[in-house]
């Protein structure tokens, strides 16, 4: 009897629920493709080099919070999902999915310091008819260009001995009307094999796969989607800032805006951007494009006009303070919010940080609030803020305060106890519209 290929014992595998799939990287990208991939029926080994996320999976404490505990410990209940730091178990893996960080330098270039060494740890390991899917973010190429030559380092040939493809994540994170399984999964393989082989695993699990040309369309399809936001982001935000010129309530503008039924998708302005992916993974598109002496000018210029929004603030902030004798030096600001966007527990990235900064460097004295962060992560590009902890927001607090800044507009905050109580708010996410004397706009 002739041997089963590798692709064909891996498709019989995957069809058949038998197949192990190892999670690489248990973050915000990673943990809801393990719970996916548990649920859907498969044996999950989630594997990460942070040993406290390990040690917190295991014993059943879920630190993403809207993803909720129910669902660890449903996966963890049914023996589906196995957390480990031991790679050396990779071995034993059909499939690995790989969801690392993919941050950019000081210089904000794409650092694959993470992709590379996940792909060489999944070297060591690599056996014929094993699955790779990367799905963390990156440019066009990172797939075959630089996972594929590591993995094939090991003698082994892609879409002949084992399989390569990228599929991008998709996550909302707090939006609940999408799931995992219910957000259509683009897919695109080094060969036709791979791709149809990913496709397959995903199919799976999710409700409609996307299958692509290759890994490269793949990997452009997740930047364009991501350029959409930032693009759309920063034209609302200049936008803001002109309206703002002319004396033109740009809330009231976008409110009727939205009455056309076709042609118009909403953006609301902000102080910024913020997040793992919106303020990154555009210059990954932009760094590539340079490879082929391409300027992606729109990417360039959304990332100054985003990146010039916190300046903004604190200047709306410094004049109104000005007009009511109030000076800069010794001024006790509370920031409203420091999470990236509304009711989620991620402050990477979040602009509120900037503006922090440019307030210390004004001598205000600072603080916060926010009912999602109650300890803030001080960012590792910033690393002189203090480390501050969320402050119960009262109304004794409120008027103790010389001015508030919305800066994230979280649901549950009870806005006007602020606008009550408040000397000044600086409201950049118009949760206070119309005129009120002790709200500014910005
Ligand atoms: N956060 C999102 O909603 C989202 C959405 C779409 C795409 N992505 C992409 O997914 C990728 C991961 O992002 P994230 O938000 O999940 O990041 P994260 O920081 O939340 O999680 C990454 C995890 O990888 C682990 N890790 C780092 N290096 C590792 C290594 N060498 N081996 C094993 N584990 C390692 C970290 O300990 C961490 O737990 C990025 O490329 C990001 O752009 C994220």
């Amino acid at each position: 009897m002739s041997e089963e290929r590798p692709a064909d014992r891996l498709a019989r595998r995957v069809a058949s629920r038998e197949a192990t799939v190892a999670v690489i990287g248990l973050g915000y990208a990673g943990l809801p493709v393990a719970f996916t991939f548990a649920e859907g029926g498969f044996q999950v080994l989630g594997l990460d080099i942070d040993e406290a996320k390990i040690h917190a999976l295991r014993t059943g404490r879920c630190y993403i919070a809207h993803l909720g505990s129910e669902r660890l410990a449903g996966a963890l209940g049914r023996g589906r999902f196995e957390p480990s730091h031991d790679f050396g178990r990779l071995a034993q893996a059909d499939a690995i999915v790989v969801a690392v960080p993919t941050p950019l330098t000081p210089q904000r270039d794409p650092d694959l310091a993470h992709v590379v060494a996940t792909a060489r740890t999944i070297a060591a390991h690599l056996r014929p008819g094993q699955l790779v899917v990367l799905e963390s973010t990156s440019y066009p190429g990172t797939t075959d260009e630089v996972v594929r030559p590591i993995l094939e380092a090991t003698g082994l040939k892609a879409g002949a001995d084992f399989f390569l493809a990228f599929s991008p994540e998709r996550e909302d994170p707090g939006n609940r009307q999408y799931t995992t399984a219910t957000i259509p999964k683009v897919v695109g393989g080094v060969d036709p094999v791979s791709t149809q082989l990913a496709a397959a695993l995903y199919g799976a699990v999710v409700e409609r796969v996307v299958p692509v040309s290759d890994a490269r369309t793949a990997e452009a399809t997740k930047l364009y989607e991501n350029v959409f936001r930032a693009v759309n982001i920063a034209l609302v935000n200049e936008l803001k800032l002109v309206l703002d010129r002319m004396g033109i309530d740009v809330w009231e503008v976008l409110d009727a805006a939205a009455t056309k039924p076709f042609g118009l998708m909403r953006f609301d302005p902000g102080p910024g951007w913020g997040g793992h992916c919106i303020p990154v993974d555009p210059f990954y598109l932009a760094w590539k494009a340079r490879e082929y002496g391409v300027t992606a000018r729109f990417i360039e210029h959304a990332g100054e006009v985003n990146a010039r929004m916190p300046e903004h603030v604190v200047d709306k902030l410094v004049r109104a303070l000005g007009d009511r004798g109030v000076p800069m030096r010794g001024a006790r600001i509370l920031l409203l919010g420091v999470a990236y966007k509304r009711d989620v527990d991620d402050a990477r990235e979040s602009p509120a940080f900037e503006i922090m900064k440019l307030l210390l460097d004004r001598g205000a004295v600072v603080d916060y609030h926010d009912p999602h962060v109650p300890r803030m992560p001080v960012p590792r590009r910033l690393p002189s803020l203090p480390a501050l902890s969320s402050t119960p927001l009262r109304a004794d607090v409120i008027a103790a305060r010389d001015a508030l800044i919305v800066v994230t507009d979280h649901t549950s905050v009870d806005y006007e106890l602020v606008a009550r109580h408040a000397r000044l708010v600086v409201d950049t996410r118009g949760v206070l519209r119309g005129r009120r004397p002790n709200v500014v706009q910005a």
